[in-house]
């Protein structure tokens, strides 16, 4: 694999060698590895992150890479350079690996056709976050030690969320079953079936996942969203017994589920930000082979 910018790009046997691997890392206090030794990675976000980037720099670090990382309000962007001129500067500056997000569907598979390097995707506009994706498989592998047969309740601002599209990928074809809820207008046309209240999910999932609402996406909670698909205590308290909460961040507190269930016990949020930084080694790893 030279570069990721889709899921679906990996069938099962990708998938279970990358997850095997990131737990691998995980369980060795992400000790250092030299495949990436000699290579430059350039992290180029035009979107805004803090999980994303940060995890893909320490990511690189620990396989031995050098990291440079390009800030968008403090760049020549500002003077009017073009995406594509700005991806070749750094391109030209000997960077190998390229961890590209950007608000436009698509855009890593153009830096990929502009430069011909390595780009992982890491966020493009409502498209995919197949690195998101992956994490919280290994989430769910390090917590339930499987993830074929979990019941998934996906819920909120779908339509919005590249989050959702990468899951809807990788999930499935690890053998989870998903369920989709949330506000009719922003239920996708998807093979899954669809709940038509949050209560009725929260009773039958292994996992529920939130999504947080997508405003820079035009998305705007509608009066009353929290009381009708946010998870707060009572329904958390619904639950199976093992069940667990997830969401990719950053959470709106208040909206999609409350303070205390964010923080509760069945909340593996913090878990899916550690999970980051040995499943992007993982990643890595895998291009740093290819390259
Ligand atoms: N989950 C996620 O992509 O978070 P960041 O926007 O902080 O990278």
């Amino acid at each position: 694999m030279k570069s990721l910018v889709s899921a679906a790009q990996l069938g099962r046997a990708d998938l279970e060698r990358i997850i095997e691997r990131a737990i691998g890392f995980a369980d060795s206090g992400h000790s250092w590895d030299p495949t990436l030794r000699g290579w430059t990675l350039a992290t180029l976000f035009f979107e805004p992150s803090t999980r994303t980037r940060l995890s893909f720099e320490l990511a690189a670090r620990r396989l031995g890479a050098d990291v440079v990382s390009f800030d968008l309000s403090g760049s020549a962007a500002v003077k009017g350079e073009s995406e594509r001129d700005t991806v070749l500067t750094v391109a030209a500056m000997g960077a190998q690996v390229l961890v590209v997000r950007h608000a436009i569907d698509g855009f890593p598979t153009k830096v990929a056709e502009w430069t011909h390097r390595a780009v992982v995707n890491a966020g493009d506009g409502q498209n995919e976050h197949p690195t998101q994706a992956l994490l919280d498989a290994v989430t769910l592998q390090r917590r339930f030690g499987r993830v074929e047969g979990l019941t998934v309740a996906i819920v909120g601002d779908i339509a919005h969320s590249r989050v959702a599209n990468s899951l809807m990928t990788v999930l499935p074809a690890l053998g989870a079953n998903l369920v989709l809820a949330g506000p009719s207008e922003w239920l996708p046309d998807s093979p899954f079936p669809l709940a038509g209240t949050l209560d009725e999910v929260v009773v039958a999932a292994d996992v529920v996942y939130l999504l947080r609402v997508q405003r820079e996406r035009g998305a705007e909670p509608a009066e009353g969203y929290h009381a009708e698909w946010g998870l707060d205590a009572r329904r958390a308290a619904a639950m199976r017994p093992e069940a667990v909460v997830m969401h990719p961040g950053p959470i709106n507190r208040g909206v999609e589920v409350s303070d205390e269930v964010a923080d509760g016990p069945r909340s593996l949020i913090l878990q899916q930000v550690a999970n980051g930084v040995p499943t992007r080694m993982s990643v890595l790893a895998e291009i740093g082979e290819a390259l």
